[in-house]
C-alpha cells in the first residue's frame, strides 16, 4: 500500500503522499498545502528533496557514493573521467566505440578561440584563479548564445562537450596567468587529465613530458569530484538554468557557488589551515579553539552535510595520496605529519566522535595536490573541472523534461504594512 502522511492544520486532516524512491529515503509531496494556504519552512534545505533525479545517490550513513548505481570505488578504481563524464550524462557506461568517439569529441573541442583568450588580459597575475574561471565560463555563453535552444537534445549535448573539453583549458590559462607564463595549447595525443597538466606545467613548443603517476592521480580526483546530487553548487545550476538561461551561464553560477570554503573552497582552505597551524605543537590550540562555540573556526576537511560517516571519496583519496607522495618525495613534509596528527586527533576526540566529523573529500585532496606542486589557490579550480560533467549532466536532466522556475517561498519576519513617513517627520 502507498505510504501518506497525514497532518492536522486547525483541525482539519489533509493527507500528503509519500513518493517512493529507488533507494533511500522516500519523499513526502508537499506540492499541495499551498492550497491549504500554508508553506513549509528548511533553511538550507536540511529535510528538502528539491527535485527527483537518476544521476547520483549518497547514503551519509553507511558512506556510500554511487554515480548511475555505480560504487565511486569501483570507477575510480577502473575507470576514466572521460568514462565517467559519458556515463553521467548518457545514464550508462560507453562500448569501447562509443568511448572513443567521446574522447576524440572532447580532445577535438579543447581549444579555445584567439579572440577569447583576450579575456585573460583583463586580470592580473594575483586574480585568484576562481574569478578567471568563473568569468571565462561565462565567456562562453556569449559564443553559445546565438543558437540557444535548450529543448533540443543536440544543443544540450554540444554544450555539455563544449564545457567539458574547456574547462581543463580555461582552468589552465587562469594557471598560466597566474605564474605570468604563456598559454600552452592542447595537445591531440594526450588524455585528458594529461592535457591538463601538460597546458599547465609544460614547456610551450617542447614535447609533452607528463608523469603517469600525478595524471593517473589527478584522474581519479577528477573522477571523485564529477558528481555529489544536489550540493549547494549542482543546486545553483539548477536554479539559475530553471530561469532557462544560457546554459553556460548557469555553470558559472554553479562556479562562483563552489568556491566558497564551506563548499568546493575546503579543498584550499584546508592547506591554509595546515599552513597556520604549522607545527604539530600547535594542534591542540587549534582543535579547542574548533570545539569552542564562541569561536567560528572550524576545523577544515572536517565534517560534511550528507556523511555522518566516512566519506566513501576521502578513502579513496587517502590512498591514491600515498603514490603521489611517494614518487614527490613529499613523505616528510611537516604538514603533512601536521595533516596526519590533526585528522588522529579529530577522529578520537569526543567532540568530533559525537557530531559524526570525519575527514571528508578536501582533506587528502588538499594534501595531495600540494604534494603534486599544484599551487594552493587553483585547489578550487580543479575542483570545478572535476564538477563539471555532474553540473552539465543537472542541468540536462532538469531541462531534459517539464520543470518549473525554482521560486522559494519565506517565512516574512518583517514590518507589517505601515505608511510612508516624509523625511522632516522621521
Ligand atoms: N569543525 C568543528 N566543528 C564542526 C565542524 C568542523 N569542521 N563541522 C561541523 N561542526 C560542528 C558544528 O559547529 C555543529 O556543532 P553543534 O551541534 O554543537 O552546534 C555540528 O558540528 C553540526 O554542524 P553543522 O554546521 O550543523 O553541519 P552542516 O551540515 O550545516 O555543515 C559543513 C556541514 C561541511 C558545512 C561543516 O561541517 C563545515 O563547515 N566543515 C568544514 C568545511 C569543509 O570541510 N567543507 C567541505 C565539505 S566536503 C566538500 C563538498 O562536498 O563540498
Amino acid at each position: 500500500m502507498k505510504q501518506k502522511v497525514k497532518i492536522v492544520i486547525d483541525g482539519k486532516s489533509i493527507e500528503l503522499p509519500v513518493l517512493e524512491s529507488t533507494e533511500g529515503l522516500n519523499v513526502v509531496d508537499v506540492r499541495g498545502l499551498i492550497n491549504e494556504g500554508m508553506f513549509t519552512y528548511d533553511p538550507g534545505f536540511l529535510s528538502t528533496a528539491s527535485c527527483d533525479s537518476k544521476v547520483t545517490y549518497i547514503d551519509g550513513d553507511k558512506g556510500i557514493l554511487l554515480y548511475r548505481g555505480y560504487p565511486i570505488e569501483q570507477l575510480a578504481e577502473h575507470s576514466s573521467h572521460l568514462e565517467v563524464s559519458f556515463l553521467l550524462l548518457h545514464g550508462e557506461l560507453p562500448t569501447s566505440r562509443e568511448l572513443n568517439a567521446f574522447e576524440s569529441s572532447i580532445n577535438e573541442n579543447m581549444k579555445l578561440d584567439e579572440h577569447f583568450k583576450k579575456i585573460f588580459d583583463g586580470f592580473t597575475s594575483n586574480s585568484h584563479p576562481m574569478a578567471m574561471v568563473c568569468a571565462a565560463t561565462a565567456g562562453l555563453a556569449a559564443l553559445n548564445h546565438d543558437n540557444l535552444d535548450i529543448s533540443d537534445s543536440e544543443y544540450r549535448l554540444n554544450a555539455a562537450t563544449q564545457l567539458i573539453a574547456k574547462i581543463p583549458t580555461i582552468t589552465a590559462m587562469a594557471y598560466r596567468k597566474s605564474v605570468g607564463k604563456p598559454f600552452i595549447e592542447p595537445s591531440a595525443d594526450l588524455s585528458y587529465a594529461e592535457n591538463f597538466l601538460h597546458m599547465c606545467f609544460g614547456e610551450p613548443r617542447s614535447k609533452p613530458k607528463v608523469s603517469k603517476t600525478l595524471s593517473s592521480a589527478l584522474d581519479k580526483i577528477f573522477i571523485l569530484h564529477a558528481d555529489h546530487e544536489q550540493n549547494a553548487s549542482t543546486s545553483t545550476v539548477r536554479m539559475a538554468g530553471s530561469t532557462e538561461c544560457n546554459p553556460f551561464a548557469a555553470i558559472a553560477a554553479g562556479t562562483a557557488a563552489l568556491w566558497g570554503p564551506s563548499h568546493g573552497g575546503a579543498n584550499e582552505a584546508v592547506l591554509d589551515m595546515l599552513i597556520e597551524i604549522g607545527e604539530e605543537a600547535k594542534i591542540d590550540a587549534y582543535v579547542e579553539k574548533a570545539k569552542d562555540k564562541d569561536d567560528p573556526f572550524k576545523l577544515m576537511g572536517f565534517g560534511h552535510r550528507v556523511y555522518k560517516n566516512f566519506d566513501p571519496r576521502a578513502t579513496v583519496m587517502q590512498s591514491s595520496a600515498h603514490a603521489v607522495l611517494e614518487e614527490q618525495g613529499a613523505g616528510d613534509d611537516p604538514l603533512l605529519a601536521v595533516a596526519q596528527k590533526l585528522e588522529k586527533i579529530a577522529r578520537e576526540q569526543n567532540y568530533f566522535v559525537e557530531r559524526k566529523l570525519y575527514p571528508n573529500i578536501d582533506f587528502y585532496s588538499g594534501i595531495t595536490l600540494k604534494a603534486m606542486g599544484i599551487p594552493v589557490p587553483m585547489f578550487t579550480a580543479i575542483f570545478t573541472l572535476g564538477r563539471m560533467p555532474g553540473w552539465i549532466t543537472h542541468w540536462t536532466e532538469m531541462v531534459s523534461s517539464p520543470f518549473k522556475i525554482a521560486r522559494p517561498r519565506q517565512l516574512y519576519l518583517g514590518s507589517q504594512s505601515r505608511d510612508y513617513v516624509n523625511i522632516n517627520q522621521r
